[in-house]
C-alpha cells in the first residue's frame, strides 16, 4: 500500500495521541486492564508475531495456560473411553459429567430444565434439531434471513416432511428484525401443529443482536424455538434462567478458541419429547437387535451422542469455562464494547480528499444491541466498491488476519448488499458453475452490485492497538482507484446508487 497516513480522526493522531482520544471517549475501557496483562501473559503470541487477529466471530483464540492444564490432565492421567467400569472409563466418564455440569451452569441451566448433548460443532447440533424435529404437512419452520447456513439448511429436512418454510426479513440499514413482521409471521402458525423458529440470538454477518423476548412469544403461539448462540456467547452472557429456547446450539473454540471438536445442543427438558431421532448408532441405544430388528434407544442425552465423544476434548472445555469465568464475561463485554464502538466511529469518519465516505458498514453504526462484528466494504472516491478479496490480501501482507465472503450467511448479505431474487436466479441459472466468486463476477458484468465483504470481529484478546492497525490499514485506501471493481457509483450516505455505468 501507498499512502498509510489515512484521512478522518485517526488519520491526523499518531498512536498514543489515539489511544489518548480513544480512552477519553471509552474511559470504561482502563476497566479491562487485566485483558492487558492476559495479552502479555497468556496470548504473547500475538504481540510476539506482530499479528493482527480480528476473526474472533470466526474462532477465538485460546490462552496458553489452556493448553498446558490440558496437557498436564492428559499426561497425569489414564483415560479411556467413557461409559464402561473399568478406572480408565470411570475416570473420563467423570470429567466428560463435570464438563456437562460445568456447561449447563455457565449458561445459568438448571439441569431440571435442561439436557445438554456434546457435539463436534455448533452445525452438528443444528442437524440433530433439524433431522429430529417432528415438521409435517401443516407444520411451520420460520427462520429470519439473519442465519448461518448451518440453520438455513434445516428447510432442507422441513420441506423433504412437507412443512411450509418462511422467512422473516431485514430492515435496512441497520439489519435488525422488524418486531411486527416477526410477531405477524408468529402468530400464522397452527398451534395444534409442530412450528419450528430459528433464529440467531447475535448476528455472525453484522453483529446484530436480535431480541431474546421473540423466544417466550413465539412459544407462547405454539412454537418450539431454537436459538443459534454461536455468534453470541463468546462475548456476552446468555442466561437460560431467563429465556428459555427449546434448543440452543454453540461451538466451544468459538468461545475461548480450544479446543475444536466440540459443540453442545441443549434441550429444554419438556421439548424433549418431541424430537424423534430418524436413527439410532452406537452409544445411543440401550438395546438393539439384528434378528429381532428393533432397537431401545437411551434416554436424554446419550440417545442424541452419537458414536464415540471427542472425550479427551471435553475436559478441555472446563477449562476454557474456567478460563472465562477467571476474566469474568462482563469484563469481555466491556472490551468489546469499547473497540467496536470507536472502531465504528472512526471508520464511519474516513473520508477521501473529495469528502466522500470511504466505508459502508453493513448493520448498525453504534453500539446499541450489537455485538463486536463490523462487516463493511471500502468504495473508492467516485462510490466505486473496491475488490474485497484484494483487501483481504494486503492485508494478509501487513499480518492482519480478517474474513471476507459472504460467512455463511446468505440472506444477511443478499439484504445488505440489494440483491434481488431475480440476481439470485439469474446465479442458479449458471448451474453447477455457480460459487461466490463466479456469482461476485456476475454481478459484476452486469454493471450491478457486490456479493461478499469484508469482516473484522473484535474478541477478548482484541487491544487497541489491534483496532489501530486495522484503522491505518484501511485509511491507506484514501484516494485510491486501482481495485475498484464495476462501474457503478454508489454513494454509502444516502445508500443509493448514483450512477450505473453499465
Ligand atoms: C451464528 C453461527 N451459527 C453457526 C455457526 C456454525 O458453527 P460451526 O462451524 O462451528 O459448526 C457459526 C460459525 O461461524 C455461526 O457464526
Amino acid at each position: 500500500m501507498g499512502d498509510m497516513a489515512g484521512s478522518g480522526n485517526q488519520g491526523k493522531l499518531r498512536a498514543e495521541e489515539a489511544r489518548a482520544d480513544f480512552v477519553a471517549r471509552f474511559p470504561d475501557y482502563e476497566k479491562t486492564a487485566l485483558l492487558d496483562d492476559l495479552r502479555a501473559t497468556e496470548y504473547r503470541r500475538l504481540d510476539e508475531r506482530g499479528h493482527v487477529y480480528l476473526d474472533y466471530t470466526g474462532g477465538s483464540l485460546h490462552a496458553e495456560s489452556q493448553l498446558q492444564k490440558h496437557h498436564q490432565l492428559l499426561r497425569s492421567s489414564v483415560l479411556g473411553n467413557p461409559h464402561s467400569a473399568s478406572p480408565a472409563s470411570v475416570a473420563m466418564t467423570e470429567h466428560v459429567e463435570r464438563t456437562r455440569r460445568h456447561i449447563l451452569n455457565y449458561f445459568g441451566a438448571r439441569a431440571e430444565d435442561y439436557l445438554l448433548v456434546f457435539t463436534a460443532n455448533a452445525t452438528a447440533a443444528l442437524k440433530l434439531v433439524g433431522e429430529s424435529f417432528p415438521f409435517a404437512p401443516g407444520s411451520r419452520y420460520l427462520l429470519t434471513f439473519d442465519n448461518h447456513n448451518s440453520v438455513n439448511g434445516i428447510r432442507e429436512f422441513a420441506r423433504a416432511k412437507g412443512a411450509s418454510i418462511h422467512y422473516a426479513p431485514l430492515a435496512m440499514p441497520d439489519l435488525r428484525l422488524e418486531v411486527a413482521r416477526v410477531d405477524a409471521l408468529l402468530g400464522e402458525a397452527d398451534p395444534a401443529r409442530a412450528n419450528l423458529f430459528a433464529y440467531p440470538a447475535q448476528s455472525n454477518f453484522s453483529g446484530v443482536k436480535h431480541p431474546l423476548d421473540f423466544v417466550a412469544k413465539a412459544q407462547s403461539k405454539g412454537w418450539r424455538v431454537l436459538l443459534d448462540a454461536a455468534a453470541l456467547v463468546p462475548t456476552s452472557r446468555l442466561d437460560l434462567s431467563a429465556a428459555q429456547p427449546d434448543f440452543v446450539t454453540l461451538s466451544f473454540y468459538k468461545m475461548f478458541g480450544y479446543p475444536t471438536g466440540v459443540g453442545a445442543l441443549l434441550i429444554r427438558r419438556s421439548a424433549l419429547a418431541s424430537l424423534k431421532r430418524p436413527w439410532f448408532a452406537g452409544g445411543t441405544v440401550n438395546f438393539a437387535s439384528v434378528q429381532g430388528q428393533a432397537h431401545v434407544l437411551s434416554p436424554n442425552e446419550a440417545a442424541f451422542e452419537d458414536g464415540t465423544l471427542n472425550y479427551l476434548s471435553i475436559p478441555a472445555v472446563d477449562i476454557g469455562l474456567l478460563h472465562l469465568q477467571s476474566i469474568g464475561m462482563e469484563t469481555i463485554a466491556e472490551r468489546v464494547r469499547c473497540l467496536t464502538g470507536w472502531l465504528l466511529e472512526e471508520l464511519l469518519a474516513l473520508r477521501h480528499s473529495n469528502g466522500r465516505a470511504m466505508v459502508r458498514i453493513y448493520g448498525p453504526a453504534n453500539m446499541q444491541a450489537r455485538g463486536g462484528t463490523v462487516t463493511l466494504n471500502l468504495y473508492d472516491p467516485q462510490g466505486h466498491l473496491l475488490d474485497y478479496r484484494r483487501i483481504e490480501e494486503l492485508a494478509g501482507t501487513e499480518n492482519i488476519s480478517l474474513r471476507t465472503g459472504c460467512f455463511c450467511n446468505p440472506g444477511a448479505g443478499e439484504i445488505a448488499e440489494g440483491l434481488t431474487e431475480e440476481d439470485m436466479r439469474a446465479g442458479f441459472a449458471l448451474g453447477e458453475e455457480i460459487n461466490l466468486m463466479s456469482f461476485v463476477k456476475m454481478m459484476q458484468e452486469r454493471g450491478h452490485k457486490s456479493a461478499g465483504a469484508i469482516r473484522a470481529s473484535i474478541g477478548l484478546a482484541t487491544n487497541f492497538s489491534d483496532v489501530w492497525r486495522f484503522l491505518r490499514f484501511i485509511a491507506g485506501f484514501r484516494d485510491q482507484t486501482q481495485l475498484a471493481v464495476g462501474n457503478v457509483s454508489f454513494d454509502i450516505e444516502s445508500c443509493r446508487v448514483i450512477r450505473d455505468g453499465s
